[in-house]
């Protein structure tokens, strides 16, 4: 029987993942508050669990709700000035813990309310706590609709034990849903171990991943890459995930959004997290360690792989423009600025010439001011 992660103290990785999720919507929340055409804001955790770990550490609906308050409230003050609905809904199964949590959130909500809120009710609604199994509440027609809302920015945390959760159609039904951003944890180093089970297949199409024996921790990355294979040919889509290390074993996030903006602030907050690689909480790529000769933050093997991988495709022709060079970073899980770096190695050595203007804009790049690249001279980098 899986071990209740709440009655313990929540481990290292567990609060690392805890940290992410709260950071990550902590980068989602404002863009929707400030957003002219959204209407309302659906955060749901599906697998809310107690609120709290023995020790008293937030879980992560509690993480959400400190979040939504914003520093000094400025996010509910915010809400309240643009007049947008702003719902939570939480999802726990178990009866027990579902009561606890319950009360956590009632206390957590008595406490705002003390700490100079200065209104009769919170600015926000909770959709009544439920006991639901999780596929019985996502495939319910109200919470459809929800989905299929695009007047409403949708935040989808789900919080699995194991793997049987998150399967091929719960995958893509939110990469389906618009304005919907979602972050799912899962066990890969058991979808490795127990890949020949019938168990195991029937959830996930073990026949279609290929693990590689020899290197571990890539698990969790081949993972990654099979649910980025089941998006829809053509979609422009956006697939992240972070690998959390624990003894032996890979667990993992994964994340998915249909906006550059949302994989912008995604991978900032795991670029933050890991400095080498922007999706781990070690040295996947057998980085030169911080502190170290060689190591220069501008040269991680990544980020060098992706550079010149960057400036084979301008020299080729299959990136013409500004624009499609920073998607394709994003696309790659690094960073824009690892095109800025690219682009302009090229430009020094006279091989390209940008127009109508250059500009080094890496964020929000929905908006940037496209130039083209032209390529004038093409003797180093060959295909
Ligand atoms: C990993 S824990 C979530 C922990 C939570 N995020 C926190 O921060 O405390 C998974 C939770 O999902 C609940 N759960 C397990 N199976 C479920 C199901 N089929 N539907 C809904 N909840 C389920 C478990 O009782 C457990 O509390």
């Amino acid at each position: 029987m899986t071990k209740d992660i709440n009655k313990d103290v929540f481990s290292e990785g567990t609060l690392l993942k805890l940290g992410i999720f709260a950071e990550c919507f902590r980068e989602w929340f404002p863009v929707f508050i400030h957003n002219l055409f959204t209407k309302g804001i659906f955060i749901a955790d599906f697998f809310a669990g107690s609120g709290r770990d023995a020790k008293g550490n937030l879980g992560s609906p509690l993480r959400l709700l400190e979040e939504a308050k914003g520093i000094n409230r400025i996010y509910c003050n915010a809400v309240l000035k643009n007049n947008k609905e702003v719902v939570f809904a939480f999802n726990e199964k178990n009866k027990q813990k579902e009561a606890e949590l319950e009360f956590n959130v009632k206390t957590f909500m008595d406490q705002c309310f003390k700490e100079n809120c200065n209104r009769d009710k919170c600015i926000y609604s909770y959709l009544n706590f439920s006991q639901y199994d999780f596929k019985d509440v996502f495939y319910h027609e109200a919470l459809s609709k929800i989905l299929a809302d695009r007047d409403y920015a949708k935040f989808i945390l789900l919080d699995q034990y194991g793997f049987s959760q998150v399967d091929e159609n719960v995958f893509l039904k939110l990469v389906n849903s618009p304005h919907t951003d979602f972050i799912f944890f899962i066990s890969s180093s058991f979808i490795k171990r127990f890949k020949e089970i019938d168990y195991t297949k029937r959830y996930i199409d073990t026949e279609r991943i290929h693990f590689s024996e020899s290197d571990p921790k890539e698990c969790h990355r081949v993972i990654a890459d099979y649910f980025q294979k089941l998006v829809p040919e053509g979609k422009e889509y956006y697939i992240h995930h972070f690998t959390l290390k624990k003894g032996p074993n890979y667990w993992g996030l994964i994340f998915g959004t249909n906006h550059t903006l949302g994989m912008e602030k995604f991978l900032k907050v795991c670029w933050k997290e890991d400095i080498y690689s922007g999706e781990s909480n070690f040295n996947i790529d057998n980085d030169e360690p911080v502190g170290s000769l060689f190591f220069t933050g501008e040269t991680t093997n990544k980020k060098t792989k992706l550079k010149d991988d960057i400036k084979n495709k301008i020299l080729s022709r299959e990136i013409t423009n500004n624009k499609d060079g920073l998607k394709y970073a994003l696309r790659n899980r690094c960073l824009p600025e690892v095109y800025i770096s690219a682009i302009q190695e090229l430009e020094k050595d006279n091989s390209v010439r940008c127009f109508p203007k250059f500009n080094k804009q890496t964020t929000s790049i929905h908006k940037v001011d496209i130039y083209n690249i032209e390529v004038l001279k093409n003797d180093i980098y060959k295909n």
